[in-house]
């Protein structure tokens, strides 16, 4: 091998162990995780207040009134993400902390709170990404018109989103309409898991999907109107992850025809503008109500997709049937994280947004959410070697790194969670920071896995 040769193949090996110059590298939290202050500066009740009180939802009977106090300590968590060398953070606004009611008179000292966290992140170089909605419903809207199962809660939205956009987009680029719209169906609305706690029927729950898609479009629509020329604009979604079973191009065709299917009801209708063929004939008569004006607004369009990747929902095998592909049942010796519904499956991280940019032509995609709990015991000498979380990163930004050398526009990552948080119903049992919490002084400590991030990030590769 000449010398040339044998340097152009050593810069090869780089870049292809790398991640593409700019990309952003973040974390993520949301508001009702993390903030606690629930009564403070006027801010209203939540959903997930009344959900969290009520006797027998929360697995350690605890609720988020304190959580880690970041209300009061966000500049101490701005350090820990400065010390990470991230450059972005992913948090979400409360909107029971700007509309106390959900609609109508506003709270300026709700927001008050944003515009100063705002500040700290720009004085210490990290670039907001703003969620609007990660489940904390303001309880007068839930009150008032049975929340998402109405659309008077999509308005409601709307004028919340366009509310934010005048005031924030100053700052803040890059907004995000609802955090994994599919998750609040389901458990919020579905088996009564999550707040709201409901059980509504099929037909219900294609309801308050549809409504969940119709309060999306209207808050596009909203900050665009009320952000800047800057402004950017989408969704953050838990896709249904689908995932050849082995890399043929019969299976890949299966899974990306069963990505467009299985996320017919949401991400699709987005994309599209259309429920699918297939979706209505599944639902039948349970089909939710729309007009064609809806699926208008539902479609606006929209700069990026934004992707939560955990596990892989299916892993899928091209067949001769109708649809085209398969569904694999998960063997039960399948592995799991700590959490039982966390099976480890690095290659969702590069299969959905490759799916994702093909079937839509995306040219902008941001990972909004990836990461595990994990046990974090310290150690003897107090430390917290968080080994578990780290291969399970390891493996997934090596996928994910997999996706961007191919040209999967992916731009950025943001890893669940800066530090540990109320895991919904699940309450503080489900560790899934790389800082550990401790909840009773709210001390914050990093784990190895924090070493790992900061590693990865100033390389700009997988550490
Ligand atoms: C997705 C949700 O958006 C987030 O709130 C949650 O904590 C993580 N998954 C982990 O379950």
């Amino acid at each position: 091998m000449s010398a040339l040769s044998a340097g152009s193949s050593k810069a090869e090996a780089a870049a292809s162990s790398g991640f593409p110059s700019g990309f952003l590298w973040g974390t993520a939290t949301s508001s009702y995780q993390i903030e606690g202050a629930v009564n403070e500066d006027g801010r209203g009740p939540s959903i997930w207040d009344r959900f969290a009180h009520t006797r027998g939802t929360i697995s350690d009977h605890s609720n988020a009134d304190t959580a880690t106090d970041h209300y009061h300590l966000y500049r101490e968590d701005v350090q820990l993400m400065k010390a990470l060398g991230a450059k972005a953070y992913r948090f979400s606004i409360a909107w029971p902390r700007v509309f106390p009611e959900g609609a109508g008179t506003p709270n300026p000292k709700g927001l008050d709170f944003y515009n100063r966290l705002l500040d700290e992140l720009s004085a210490n170089g990290l670039e907001p990404f703003a969620t609007l909605y990660h489940w904390d419903l303001p309880q007068a809207l839930q009150d008032r018109f049975g929340g998402w199962t109405s659309r008077g809660t999509a308005n409601a939205f709307a004028d919340y989103a366009a509310y934010v956009a005048a005031r924030l987009s100053d700052r803040v680029k890059h907004f995000f309409t609802i955090n994994e719209c599919s998750r609040h169906v389901h458990l919020g609305h579905g088996n009564g898991a999550d707040a709201p706690g409901l059980k509504l029927s099929q037909s219900g729950l294609h309801q308050v999907r549809h409504n969940l898609a119709l309060g999306h479009g209207l808050a596009v629509q909203a900050i665009r109107a009320h952000g800047r020329a800057e402004t950017r604009v989408g969704p953050a979604e838990n896709v249904v992850s689908c995932i050849p079973a082995i890399e043929t191009p019969a299976n890949i065709r299966a899974a990306e025809i069963a990505t467009r299917e299985l996320n017919a009801g949401y991400l699709t209708a987005i994309m599209e503008g259309k429920y699918t063929d297939a979706f209505l004939a599944q639902v039948g008569n349970d089909a939710p109500k729309y007009t064609a004006e809806d699926l208008r607004i539902i479609s606006s369009p929209i700069d990026f997709i934004g992707l939560n990747v955990y596990t892989p929902d299916h892993y899928v095998v091209a067949a001769d049937n109708e649809h085209g592909f398969t569904l694999a049942p998960f063997p039960a010796s399948f592995p799991h994280m700590k959490p039982g519904w966390l099976r480890p499956g690095p290659e969702a991280i590069y299969w959905v947004p490759h799916h994702v940019a093909r079937l839509w032509n995306v040219k902008s995609i941001y990972i909004t959410e990836n990461g595990t709990s994990g046990s974090d015991q310290p150690a003897a000498d107090g430390k917290i070697y968080d080994v578990d979380r780290i291969m399970y990163l390891r493996s997934y930004l090596t996928q994910l790194q997999r996706a961007t050398a191919e040209g999967v526009p992916v731009h950025g990552y943001f890893l669940w969670s800066l530090m540990d948080n109320f895991e919904w119903a699940d309450g503080y049992e489900q560790r899934f920071g790389l800082y550990r919490v401790d909840f009773a002084t709210k001390r914050r400590t990093p784990k190895l896995s924090a070493s790992f991030y900061r590693e990865t990030i100033a390389r700009n590769a997988v550490a």
